[in-house]
């Protein structure tokens, strides 16, 4: 029989996954949610060559080819769902400029007015000069609405969006309002169209209520509010100021703290886990890796999916496909559809250009 056949046959009896090869387990177990497989989530877009969580960063993802487009979800002070990574505005736009006395207040003290009046893009041009593009200047913050109207605005590209609950104490009921603009946007009716995400148990809980039928992954790290350290020390705690360098070092309390997060997130109605990893070359975006073999294999044997954050060289897309993931979070979704021999049709460059940029 086909892998197709079996992962058919499979569905339909929803058979135990214990008799497949490991690398099948977790290809069946997205089959049955309708997540592709191994799927390539844009992080914050194609957020390498453009400013992340704005259209350029998220048609460069959907043109490239990307199954998902992620992104972090938090409310204006009016109450419309916008796509912001951070707690407060002052890392990706001109908040200290236009709002000196709110600089550091959260996204829910502005409204979608204000929020929509700050420059989202200048700061990528001055963090990273050799992709700058003077046509990022001036970009705006974007609704959930206008992430949907992107990710549906090319008939033969048709990512999914992968969406992040972020800081959700502070947004009350946001769980609620996300799945009514999902349902007046028809975005609900295709099996693993949306994945929802948050590191928050409860509110992956609310939006288990919310919307029963869709994926939902619980986010993994270690640290106050996650998997309790062996080390018993918090980053701060430790002292150190090489942040990448003591995560590096970093393990789950024992084997049973890591299954009981797991076993957290089966309980909030989650099928499947988004653990961080640790990257070769360290930086910011380098954590515990919580994508060892023996905690895959762990993960797919209760039955939930693993999608690694946040991973853009090829060593440590070998790395983690080797130990046994089954999707990646990635700022260049381009290098990660060329690893996996799904390459782009034009390049990074030539797509952000025919774009307008
Ligand atoms: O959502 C997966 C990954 O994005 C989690 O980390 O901080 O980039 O949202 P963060
Ligand atoms: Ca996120």
């Amino acid at each position: 029989m086909t892998l197709q056949g079996i992962r058919t046959f499979a569905c339909l009896l929803m058979l135990p996954l214990a008799g497949l090869a490991a690398a099948d387990q977790g290809r069946e177990l997205a089959a049955r949610q309708g997540i592709p497989h191994p799927a390539v989530i844009a992080h914050r877009g194609a957020s390498f060559d453009a400013p992340e969580s704005t259209a350029p960063a998220y048609l460069l993802a959907r043109e490239l080819g990307a199954d998902y487009l992620e992104l972090d979800l938090q409310r204006s002070k009016d109450g419309v769902l916008v796509a912001v990574h951070d707690d407060n505005l002052q890392r990706t736009s001109d908040v200290a400029e236009r709002f000196p006395e709110r600089k550091d207040s959260p996204v829910s003290a502005f409204t979608l007015a204000e929020l929509k009046s700050l420059d989202a893009g200048s700061w990528f041009n001055q963090a990273s000069p050799e992709r700058a593009r003077q046509r990022f200047k001036g970009l705006q913050i974007l609704t959930l609405d206008e992430v949907i109207d992107i990710a549906e605005g090319q008939p033969d590209k048709r990512p999914g969006l992968y969406i992040e609950t972020k800081v959700p104490s502070l947004f009350p009921g946001i769980e609620a309002d996300l799945k009514a603009r999902l349902q007046a946007r028809g975005w609900l009716d295709t099996p693993g169209r949306v994945v929802l995400q948050s590191f928050d148990r409860n509110s992956l809980a609310l939006l288990h209520k919310e919307m029963p039928q869709v994926p939902k992954v619980l986010l993994l790290w270690i640290g106050k509010g996650s998997i309790e350290p062996a080390s018993g020390q918090s980053f701060a705690e430790s002292g150190e100021t090489d942040k990448a360098a003591f995560y590096a070092r970093q393990q789950p309390r024992d084997k049973a703290e890591f299954e009981r997060w797991l076993d957290y997130a089966k309980d909030a109605g989650a099928i499947g886990t988004g653990p961080s990893a640790a990257l070769t070359a360290g930086g910011a975006q380098s954590y515990a890796d919580l994508v060892q073999p023996w905690m895959n294999q762990l993960s797919h044997d209760k039955g939930l999916l693993v999608h690694v954050y946040t991973v853009d060289e090829d060593v440590d897309f070998a790395k983690v496909m080797a130990a046994g993931v089954d999707g990646i979070f990635t700022n260049r979704s381009g290098q990660l559809l060329r690893y996996f021999a799904r390459p782009p049709v034009q390049n990074e460059v030539q797509i952000l250009e025919a774009q307008g940029y």
